[in-house]
């Protein structure tokens, strides 16, 4: 038993009012085209066939070898669009399933489901259905007396009476091979001249076995975008799924309402996430770690029993017990050995800090290497920039740097050396040594109780 995924995105989704593909827009920091894709081919175990409109170049260019296109050249209808991929897949699989491209919040299961109830029904076609819930222009499903499906109407083209019926027609199909592309061809266009792909359940429910409705309970999974407003339900509704899975996988968030986590993110046990924060990209955080309030945290990975506060990290790597902020900023290479200590109004970028070293107020540090338990005192700036050129900085084991140091680069600072508060220095500073003055010179040779 084998089935074949179709995913339709040629329609032109006028209501965005955008510029933009409607499947192009973002999800979850992702194109919106991904996830249903992503549902169907896990459903199916193969990638679908992605059914898309003239000039739908940048979808392509999107979604690469997830799925096989087939271009639609004019926007004729769902069941017009279905039958542009009869050349593809006919006879490749014993059934097809239909979806939509703006439906992301369908799962996997629940198509999974669908196929499973379809092929065990002798009719020849199955379809998901939704009670309740906000209607967002769907189709009313009509039964007979008897309870049985008779025939799916348009919002547009229902009476009152019809709009009142509360089960809606989700537009997610599952259909007999053999069956479909002799039925598409039999579909009647509407007085607008489009073909319906509602039009099949009509036919499936005169074949005698009937068209079989799968009811699916989660009203989040029926929210299809048509316009912005159906965007941020839709976001509201993946964070809170997103969310729900890492409380129960033993994340605290204190106000989950106000948490972003990104698809890809990971994080381990015990963290707890404060309001306001935002974990995006491949962000990994480990075990036991306290993050936020107010806290965007991009592509970075921050170790087990970190600490950040109020900052902002891009491309960051933090080691174990590493504490930020409030109000520090972490740009692409900053690398925090463990047990860092980075206090308020800091700025690192590629830069390594060794374990223990402190950096507590107002600093910035740029393209340096600086040693273990290192002391950058309040104001200390890496002057990495003549005009042209990044240069580097390096500070050895154990020094000292007095508050407001400027560190003229390309310049190195020995281990165990001192500079005094508001020195600009211009000039290495060996070992051991303390350097003051601006330019500073380098004054005397320390003795191992000054260090
Ligand atoms: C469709 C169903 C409706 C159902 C609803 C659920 C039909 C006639 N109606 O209405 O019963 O309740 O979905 O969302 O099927 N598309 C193409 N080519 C076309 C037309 C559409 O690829 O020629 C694609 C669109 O990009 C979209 C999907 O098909 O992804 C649905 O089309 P849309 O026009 O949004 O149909 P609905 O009015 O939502
Ligand atoms: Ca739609």
């Amino acid at each position: 038993m084998t089935t074949r995924g179709i995913v339709l995105a040629a329609g032109l989704g006028i209501r965005m009012k955008s510029e933009i593909p409607k499947v192009l827009h973002l999800l979850g920091g992702r194109a919106l085209i991904h996830y249903a894709l992503e549902a169907v081919g896990e459903a199916t175990g193969s990638p679908p066939a992605l059914v898309i409109g003239p000039g739908a170049d940048r979808i392509r260019e999107e979604v690469g070898p997830a799925a096989q296109f087939v271009v639609q050249e004019e926007i004729l209808g769902t069941a017009h669009a279905v039958r542009q991929v009869q050349g593809l897949l006919a006879g490749q699989a014993d059934s097809i399933l239909i979806a939509y491209g703006d439906m992301p919040l369908l799962t996997a299961p629940t198509l999974r489901g669908l196929i499973e109830a379809a092929s065990r029904h002798p009719g020849p076609l199955a379809f998901l259905v939704g009670q309740g819930g906000e209607a967002r222009g769907f189709g009313r499903v009509l039964r007979d007396r008897l309870g049985r499906v008779r025939k799916v109407i348009e919002e547009a083209q229902a009476t009152p009476e019809e709009l009142a019926t509360e089960e809606i027609n989700l537009g997610v199909y599952c259909v007999r091979e053999a069956w479909l592309w002799e039925a598409l061809a039999r579909v009647r266009p509407s007085p607008q001249g489009e073909y319906y792909l509602t039009g099949l359940i009509e036919m499936a429910s005169e074949s005698g076995a009937g068209a079989q409705a799968i009811p699916v309970r989660d009203p989040d999974e029926w929210i299809g975008i048509n316009t912005r407003v159906h965007l941020a339900q839709a976001e509201a509704a993946l964070r809170g799924r997103t969310n729900h899975r890492w409380m129960e996988s033993g994340v605290t968030l204190v106000d989950p309402a106000t948490t972003y986590i990104g698809p890809e993110v990971g994080i381990g046990a015990d963290t707890v996430i404060l309001p306001n924060t935002h974990l995006e990209g491949a962000t990994q955080v480990g075990r036991d770690c306290w993050i936020g309030p107010n806290t965007l945290v991009r592509e970075s990975h921050i170790g087990n029993g970190c600490r950040i506060e109020a900052s902002v990290l891009e491309e960051a790597t933090l080691e174990e017990q590493v504490q930020v902020g409030p109000f520090a900023h972490l740009r692409s290479g900053a690398h925090l050995a463990p047990g860092v200590h980075m206090g308020n109004f800091g700025e690192v970028k590629n830069s390594y800090l060794g374990p223990g070293t402190k950096m507590g107020h107002f600093s910035y540090v740029g393209d340096a290497q600086v040693g273990p338990e290192v002391n950058l005192g309040a104001g200390t700036v890496t002057c990495n920039f003549d005009g042209r050129r990044k240069n580097p900085t390096e500070i050895g084991e154990g020094a000292f740097i007095g508050s407001d140091t400027m560190l003229v680069a390309p310049i190195r600072v020995g281990k165990g050396a001192r500079t005094g508060a508001g020195s600009v220095v211009t000039r290495d500073v060996p070992d051991h040594t303390l350097a003051v003055g601006a330019p500073a010179r380098n004054l005397r040779r320390l003795e191992p109780r000054d260090e």
